[in-house]
């Protein structure tokens, strides 16, 4: 016989659906106290019935939170997106809906700017043409000659957390610093070093072009083939921000014409990108959006939402992470 246990009634958690990779120490962060569930975002059929239980949601930049997956999350009460851009989520319709909207802003900004020198130094040295040349057994000295960034100008376009950042650690390179942000005043960027200029200014003068811009209906597209008919042939453009900013097509053509001098690309249009244009030209140097992905970015993001998540369903406020 089985002892009896008298039985309580069943203890309903609050439901957190993981809907793309999450560090351990974000999953810590949640505990005990809530069921969590995990599902793969990028694949609506998976997503849209695993919303229907879901009070919390957590994200990356693969799923996207807009007003039909929002309908299938009738209990839906907090999203929650592990990093910085928001483009992947109508905040819009999450607010129409009740549901609060939460990211990690600060999480992963040092690994972006870290990501973002890391592919200036390496278009400017042809770092990444010169191992693949190597490795398939070619010693190629002069075909693979770089340029200094001593002495030359960086054009930071969104001089925000990122941007700035990325000027902080480009200075000791000995760069003149110009940027291009209509919302930040000029004593701010002055404190910095960095002079405030117009888009125009940024493509006649930079020999290298970062972009540190919200993706947005203001910024997609804003280098496209007009801007890049306006640059020094000579320049370098990195996108570490969001794929579209910078239009592909147009940089294709540029890169190809000689109307810019190589490119260093983290982001595309349309992720996953496994097949672009981009990739058979030898001046690109391209990564799979890896700006985020460090151990200490994704601990931070992890345990950054998941603190909001756990603050968000008790009701309480939610501070700025
Ligand atoms: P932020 O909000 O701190 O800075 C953005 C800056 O752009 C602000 O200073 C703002 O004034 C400026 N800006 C906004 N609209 C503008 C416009 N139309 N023209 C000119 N300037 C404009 O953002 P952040 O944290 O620095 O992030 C920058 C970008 O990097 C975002 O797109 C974010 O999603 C992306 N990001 C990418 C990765 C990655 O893995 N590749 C990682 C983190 C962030
Ligand atoms: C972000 O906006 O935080 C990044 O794109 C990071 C990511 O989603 O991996």
């Amino acid at each position: 016989m089985h002892p009896h246990f008298p039985k309580g009634p069943p203890v309903n958690k609050p439901v957190v659906l993981v809907a793309e990779e999450l560090s351990e120490a974000g999953l810590a962060v949640l505990g005990a106290d809530f069921e969590v569930r995990h599902t793969d975002g990028a694949d609506r059929a998976q997503l849209l019935p695993a919303l229907a239980e879901v009070d919390a949601l957590i994200v990356r930049s693969a799923t996207q939170v807009d007003a039909e997956a929002l309908s299938h999350a009738p209990r839906l009460r907090v999203v929650a997106r592990a990093g910085v851009g928001l483009d992947n989520v109508d905040v819009a319709a999450a607010t129409k809906a009740g549901v609060m909207v939460v990211n990690a802003p600060t999480s992963n900004i040092t690994s972006a700017a870290e990501h973002t020198v890391a592919l200036i130094l390496a278009s400017a040295r042809n770092v990444a043409q010169g191992h693949s040349a190597l490795k398939a057994g070619e010693w190629k000295r002069s075909k693979y000659t770089g340029v200094e960034l001593d002495a030359k100008v960086v054009g930071i376009l969104g001089l925000g957390r990122i941007g700035q950042l990325v000027a902080q650690r480009l200075a000791p390179f000995g760069v003149d610093i110009i940027a291009y942000d209509p919302y930040l005043q000029p004593a701010r960027a002055a404190q910095m070093g960095v002079r405030l200029v117009t888009l125009e200014e940024v493509l006649k003068q930079a020999d290298f072009i970062t972009v540190h811009l919200p993706k947005s209906k203001e910024t997609i597209g804003l280098i496209g083939e007009r801007e890049l008919h306006a640059v020094k042939p000579s320049v370098r453009i990195v996108n570490v921000a969001r794929g579209g900013i910078v239009d592909e097509n147009a940089l294709y053509s540029a890169l190809k014409e000689g109307r810019v001098a190589g490119a260093g690309i983290d982001v595309f249009a349309k992720e996953p990108c496994t097949d672009s244009p981009l990739f058979e030209l030898d001046n690109v140097v391209v990564t799979p959006h890896l700006g985020a992905s460090t151990h200490e970015a994704q601990e931070k993001a992890g345990t950054q939402v998941a603190r909001s998540v756990k603050l968000a369903l008790a009701g309480e406020f939610v501070p700025d992470a």
